[in-house]
C-alpha cells in the first residue's frame, strides 16, 4: 500500500457508536476491569493505555502514521517541535558528552546547544553546511549525537544525508535529522541512514497554523529512551492536538504537491524580476545543490527565499504593499506567509551572525500557500513594480 493511502486509512478502531471520524479521547487516565487488571498493566504484562502523559489513543494513531510515512520503528509525540528537539537531547546526553550540529539550525535549537547544554557540561561544535573537512574533523571520542536540518531555514541549503550517515556510523554517534521543512512526503531521512527524525508538526503537518506539536520517530533503540524520559518529565502532546494533526496527515501529500508546484512557479517568476537579486529554491536549476536536491527530495518544498534589490526600508515597503500574504513568523500554512528574518525570527542574532546563516537585511522568506498561483504572482508583481 502507498504511503498516502496509509496516511489516510490508518486509524484507530471504531467504537460501539460506529463513528466514521475517529473521536478525540479527552481523558487523562484509563480504567481497568479489576484490581488484577490494573496490577498487570502497571507491571507491563498487558498492553494498553494507562495515563495520557504516557500514551493516548489519539497520539498513538498520529505516531503510527508518521512511523509508516518515515519508515521508522517507533515514535513519540511531543508538545511542540522544540520539545521534540530538547527531549531528544535530554534523553540521550549526559555530562561529558559532545554534540555536533549544523550552524544553520533553527534558532531555538542553536540556543539549546549553545546556552543550555554547556551548563550541564555538554560540549558542542557547530559546522557550516559546506565545510566538508569541518564535519570530518569535528568528531571526537565523546561525540554522542549529530543534529542537522536539510533544507536549512531560511537559506535552503542542503546537507548530503547519506554522506553524513557514514561519518556518524563510523564514530557511533546518534544521527538526528530535523525533517520539518521537507516532511516525509518529500524526503525520508531514515532511507539515508538517520537514526532519529524530528518534526515540528506545527508547520506543514498541521498545515493551517492552528496547533503546536512535535514528533520524534526512528530506530526503536534510540526512541525508547526518549519515550521513557518524556513519560516522566511530561512534555507530551495533548490528545486534541494529536487528533487534529492526525486528520491533517490525511491531506499532507495533496497539500505538499500544491505547495511545491506553487513555490516552484513563484520562484521562477522571481528569477525573471529585476528587483530580485537572488532566488533560493532547491528545485530551481540555479540552486547550487540542485543535483543533491533531486537526489534527496522528490520536490523542492514550500519555502522560497529571496533577496530584494533594496535596503531595509525598501524591503518593508514591498512587504507592506502585498495584499494576499500575511506578515507572520510561522510557516507551512495553507495561506502564504512572508517573513523578514533579520528583524523577526533571527533578530536575536547579530548582523554578522545572521550573515553566517545566509540572512541579509534584504532577505525575505516566503512560505508559499495553497492560493491560486496566478493571484500570488500578480500580487508580488504589483508590489515589486511599486518598489522599482
Ligand atoms: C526546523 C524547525 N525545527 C523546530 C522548530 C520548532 O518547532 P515548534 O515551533 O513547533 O516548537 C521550528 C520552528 O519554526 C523549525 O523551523
Amino acid at each position: 500500500m502507498k504511503d498516502n493511502t496509509k496516511a489516510i486509512r490508518d486509524q484507530l478502531g471504531r467504537t460501539s457508536y460506529r463513528e466514521h471520524s475517529v473521536p478525540v479521547y479527552l481523558t487523562s487516565s484509563f480504567v481497568y476491569d479489576s484490581a488484577e487488571h490494573a496490577e498487570a498493566m502497571f507491571a507491563g504484562e498487558k498492553e494498553g493505555d494507562i495515563y495520557s502523559r504516557f500514551t493516548n489513543p489519539n497520539t498513538t494513531e498520529l505516531i503510527n502514521k508518521f512511523c509508516r510515512l518515515e519508515k521508522a520503528e517507533k515514535g513519540v509525540a511531543t508538545a511542540s517541535g522544540m520539545a521534540a528537539v530538547f527531549n531528544t537531547f535530554a534523553a540521550h546526553l549526559k555530562t561529558g558528552d559532545h554534540v555536533i550540529a549544523c550552524s544553520a539550525l533553527f534558532g531555538n535549537s542553536i540556543y539549546i546547544i549553545k546556552n543550555i547544554l554547556p551548563s550541564w557540561g555538554i560540549e558542542y561544535t557547530l559546522i557550516d553546511v559546506d565545510d566538508e573537512e569541518g564535519w570530518i574533523s569535528a568528531f571526537k571520542a565523546n561525540t554522542k549525537m549529530v543534529l542537522i536540518e536539510t533544507p536549512t531555514n531560511p537559506g535552503l541549503e542542503l546537507l548530503n544525508m547519506s554522506w553524513l550517515a557514514d561519518l556518524c556510523r563510523k564514530h557511533k554517534a546518534i544521527y538526528c535529522v530535523d525533517n520539518c521543512f521537507a516532511t516525509p512526503i518529500l524526503q525520508k531521512p531514515m532511507n539515508h541512514g538517520a537514526d532519529l527524525v524530528i518534526h515540528s508538526a506545527t508547520k506543514w503537518i498541521d498545515g493551517q497554523g492552528r496547533v503546536l506539536g512535535g514528533l520524534v520517530v526512528g530506530k526503536e533503540e534510540y526512541v525508547q529512551p526518549i519515550f521513557d524520559f518524556l513519560r516522566r518529565t511530561g512534555a507530551c502532546l495533548s490528545p486534541f492536538n494529536a487528533w487534529l494533526l492526525s486528520k491533517s496527515a490525511e491531506t499532507l501529500e495533496l497539500r505538499m504537491e500544491r505547495h511545491c508546484s506553487n513555490a516552484l512557479k513563484l520562484a521562477s517568476y522571481f528569477e525573471s524580476h529585476q528587483m530580485i537579486t537572488k532566488v533560493i529554491y532547491p528545485y530551481l536549476p540555479s540552486h547550487r545543490q540542485y543535483e543533491l536536491a533531486k537526489e534527496q527530495m522528490t520536490a523542492g518544498g514550500g519555502i522560497v527565499t529571496v533577496e530584494v534589490d533594496s535596503d531595509k526600508s525598501g524591503v518593508f515597503k514591498f512587504i507592506n504593499q502585498l495584499t494576499i500574504p500575511t506578515i507572520t513568523a510561522n510557516l507551512g500554512d495553507s495561506r502564504t506567509i512572508i517573513t523578514h528574518p533579520s528583524t523577526t525570527t533571527h533578530s536575536k542574532l547579530s548582523l554578522s551572525e545572521q550573515e553566517e546563516v545566509g540572512i541579509k537585511p534584504s532577505t525575505l522568506r516566503i512560505s508559499v500557500g495553497l492560493e491560486d498561483i496566478d493571484d500570488l504572482v500578480e500580487d508580488f508583481d504589483q508590489a515589486l513594480n511599486k518598489l522599482a
